[in-house]
Parts: structure tokens; C-alpha cells; sequence
């Protein structure tokens, strides 16, 4: 019989005490602390079965990881090329963001070997439901309905898939530990137990993992220091796109997004993402400007929306959708001291449209010709585009990058496209179609687009 005694963690870092603490002494947080049973021999029976020994590096073959590609590119791409053989991959995200369906999705059409999807959330009938919506076959996807770890690890052993999914790491528990699944030590014993299972069995594995309301993966920090790669699954719940972004990624860079967009037949990959962010107008509206973006390594134009009316109240409202608040004020105080436009006595809302959020400088220039297209009701072309910071003193800068967006933009079929001066030092403008107007101060700018 297991001795067991309460200890008390933190469930912010995982610190340990003999007693209740109301402040966490390792990471300062408040009221954080938890009871939780520790089983004193749950060690005796997992220790020294190690069977690794050293080599030397050179003795170690290279080009044995060989990626495992999946039929959604958009994933391949935020992993760094595809999937790595033995590799522990968190994904994160809001509830109903669509980490289910986006793990269901993958698991249906993979096409490397079975797949064990282990769902501690959903009965085997709620995820029948659900594949039958998505336009994969999934012949070869096994559905496991268990919490207890080393039944899971038992049962994949045995079926031998070549890629397991856990939705989610939050409903497992692991037998020799007897706090409540969900708590710091069952995430960090479970996800310890996968780990083990994927560098043994050299056979990948996707963790799907809950986000608390303050943003960050709810369980131990730890979790994200295990696992090799972190994703995340954003968006909007208003919007139907959704964006997988790279967290941590031992294996590739952590600048790639994947982009989707959720339909009632599951999510689709969204290869061109500039054409669905921009609505297609024919007749010109004022307060709308088309700039560019850099999403990890991606240009993607976007629509940024801008509304100025005199404020109704004596303190006027300033409101920014998908961009920084406060980045908005200073354009506004910009406009306001450098260009002598009264706008402290206006509203001013501004949206990047599609529920994006962007926090690229370049966009500044899309935001102040929007701003400025509706305080004056004055449309601007639907063919032109806008890109460049906007610094204190009035004085438009280069942002990186540009050929790219350039040339995002020529694809797209815009005419003209609004940079910095200091962007044309080794630019080749001949390469280019597209109009390039080159401007230096927020004046000039003006002059020249609204004349
Ligand atoms: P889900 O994958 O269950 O989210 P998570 O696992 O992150 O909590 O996604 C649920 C949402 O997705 C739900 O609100 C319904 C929507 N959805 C669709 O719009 N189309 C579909 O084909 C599916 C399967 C889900
Ligand atoms: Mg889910």
C-alpha cells in the first residue's frame, strides 16, 4: 500500500511546499497554491530501466529524421517542414477555437501508418459525429476513449500508430499520482510519460493542451520546457479564420503561421491569405486603406478601417480593433501637432478587418490614410496600397522586408503603392510593375494623396 502525504504546489510554476502559502516565493503569485496527494513509492517502480548509452557524435548517423509530411501544408509549414519522427508537440488554444477538429482533421488524412487519437473529452460517438462533417476517409484512424496514461501508452504499444494524438493533457491522469487530473503534477507526470513513449518508440506525438484566461497554457511552465515544439490556435470567435502560430519549435523557425478558415465542413488551409482579407470594392469608400504586413515570413495585405466623427461627448473616443491602442494615439498626436489636423475633438475607431491583429509598424501609413480618408470624406483608390512607419516628428520610415511586400502587392493587381523614401536605397525599381511613390514627411504624403 502507497504511503501518501499532502503537499501543497503552485499551479503557476509548480513550486512545492510542506505547507498552505498565500504567495507563491518562486514566481510571486497569489493564492496559487493547491493540496495535492504525493504517492512516496510511485519512483520504485519506474526507476533505472534506462537502456540509452553514450555515443560519440560523430558516430551518429545524420539524415535519419526524415519529416513526416501531412496532408495540410499550412500545418507542415508552422512545424518547420513536416513532422518530426519522435518529437512532443503542444498545441494551445481557447475552447472551440477548433483544436479538435483541427487534430481529427490530421489524424483522418495522414497517410503515414495508423493514427491513435486518445480523447479524454468527447465519447466515441460525439467524434463519429464530428469526422463524418470532414471530407477526409480516415481509414486508418483509431479512436481511443481513455484518461489513464499508462493505459494509453499500454494500448499504442500494442497498435503500434505512427502518430498518436492526446485531446487534451488536461483530462489524463496518471495512476501513481493521486491529484485531480488538471493539476501541476498530473500534466507534468503525464506529459513526462508521452515524452518517454515518443523517444522510445520514435513515434510522434500531439498534446493538446487548454489556455487560462490570461492567455498562457494552463499547467507548469514546465510542460512548455518538455515538449519540443509549442503551437498555438488563435483567432476570433466572431471571425471564421484562424491562425496556428509557432511558439517554441526545436526543430525549425518560430516566424511561420499557418492561416485557416473554419467552414461547417471543418477548417480549410487558406494558401493566399491577401484575397480573403481584403474585400473586393468597385465603388471607392472613404476610410478604408490597403497596407501590408509580414506574418512570419509571409507578406499579406490587409484592410485597415477607419471612422473619425465629431465626438458626441465632451472627451472624445478612441477605439482600435486588431491594433495597438496606444500606437493609435500617437499617430493621432501626429496628425494632430505635425500636420495641424484637429482631430482631438473627433471619435476615432479604427479596425484591421477580418478580426487580424497586427502589430507590424509598416502599417502605420495604411492607418493614417485611412484615418485621414475619413475625417476628410475623401475615398482613396482601391488600387493603391500603403506601407511605412510613422515616426514622432511627422517623418515616414523604411520598413523591412519591402521587396516582398512589393511585390504581394503587384500580385494582387494594385496599381500604386505608397513607401518610404529611405526604402528606395537598394531597391530595384525596375523589377517592379506597380507604381512606387516614394514619401518622406506626413505632409508630403498628404499633399500628394489627398492634394
Ligand atoms: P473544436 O475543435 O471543438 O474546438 P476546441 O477543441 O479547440 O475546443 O471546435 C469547435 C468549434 O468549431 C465549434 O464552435 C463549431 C466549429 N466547427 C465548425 O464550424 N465546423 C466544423 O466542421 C466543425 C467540426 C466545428
Ligand atoms: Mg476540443
Amino acid at each position: 500500500m502507497a504511503k501518501s502525504t499532502s503537499i501543497y504546489v503552485c499551479q503557476s510554476c509548480g513550486n512545492k511546499a510542506s505547507k498552505w502559502l498565500g504567495k507563491c516565493p518562486q514566481c510571486g503569485e497569489w493564492n496559487s497554491y493547491l493540496e495535492e496527494i504525493a504517492s512516496k513509492d510511485k519512483g520504485g517502480k519506474q526507476v533505472a530501466t534506462g537502456k540509452a548509452v553514450p555515443i560519440a557524435l560523430q558516430q551518429i548517423e545524420s539524415g535519419s529524421t526524415v519529416r513526416i509530411t501531412t496532408a495540410d501544408a499550412e500545418l507542415d509549414r508552422v512545424l518547420g517542414g513536416g513532422i518530426v519522427p519522435g518529437s512532443l508537440i503542444l498545441i494551445g488554444g481557447d475552447p472551440g477555437i477548433g483544436k479538435s477538429t483541427l487534430m481529427l482533421q490530421a489524424a483522418l488524412s495522414f497517410a503515414g501508418g495508423k493514427v491513435l487519437y486518445v480523447s479524454g473529452e468527447e465519447s466515441e460517438s460525439q467524434i463519429k459525429l464530428r469526422a463524418e462533417r470532414l471530407p477526409f476517409s480516415g481509414g486508418n484512424c483509431y479512436i481511443l476513449t481513455e484518461t489513464n496514461s499508462q493505459a494509453v501508452i499500454r494500448h499504442a504499444k500494442e497498435l503500434q500508430p505512427g502518430l498518436v494524438i492526446i485531446d487534451s493533457i488536461q483530462t489524463l491522469r496518471n495512476e501513481y499520482i493521486e491529484s485531480a487530473p488538471g493539476s501541476v503534477s498530473q500534466i507534468r507526470e503525464c506529459a513526462a510519460d508521452f515524452l518517454r513513449y515518443a523517444k522510445d518508440e520514435n513515434v510522434p506525438v500531439f498534446l493538446v493542451g487548454h489556455i487560462t484566461k490570461d492567455g498562457s497554457l494552463a499547467g507548469p511552465k514546465v510542460l512548455e520546457h518538455m515538449v519540443d515544439t509549442v503551437l498555438q490556435f488563435e483567432g476570433d470567435h466572431h471571425h471564421t479564420y484562424r491562425i496556428l502560430r509557432t511558439v517554441k519549435n526545436r526543430f525549425g523557425s518560430t516566424s511561420e503561421i499557418g492561416i485557416y478558415e473554419m467552414q461547417g465542413s471543418g477548417l480549410r488551409q487558406v494558401n493566399n491569405p491577401s484575397e480573403i482579407l481584403i474585400s473586393h470594392r468597385d465603388e471607392a469608400v472613404s476610410g478604408i486603406a490597403v497596407t501590408g504586413t509580414m506574418e512570419g515570413l509571409r507578406p499579406m495585405l490587409v484592410e485597415t478601417q477607419a471612422l473619425v466623427s465629431s465626438a458626441v461627448y465632451g472627451t472624445p473616443q478612441r477605439s482600435a480593433n486588431g491594433y495597438d491602442a496606444k500606437r493609435l494615439n500617437m499617430l493621432l498626436a501626429v496628425l494632430e501637432k505635425k500636420c495641424g489636423f484637429r482631430l482631438a475633438v473627433q471619435d476615432v475607431f479604427v479596425n484591421i478587418a477580418g478580426g487580424l491583429k497586427v502589430d507590424d509598424p509598416a502599417i502605420d501609413l495604411g492607418i493614417v490614410a485611412a484615418i485621414l480618408s475619413s475625417h476628410h470624406d475623401v475615398p482613396l483608390s482601391p488600387r493603391s496600397v500603403f506601407i511605412g512607419e510613422v515616426g514622432l516628428s511627422g517623418e515616414i520610415r523604411a520598413v523591412n522586408r519591402i521587396e516582398q511586400r512589393l511585390a504581394e502587392a503587384e500580385k494582387l493587381g494594385y496599381e500604386e503603392i505608397y513607401i518610404s523614401k529611405n526604402n528606395l536605397a537598394g531597391l530595384n525599381r525596375k523589377g517592379f510593375k506597380i507604381a512606387i511613390k516614394p514619401v518622406g514627411k506626413m505632409e508630403e504624403f498628404f499633399g500628394e494623396v489627398f492634394g
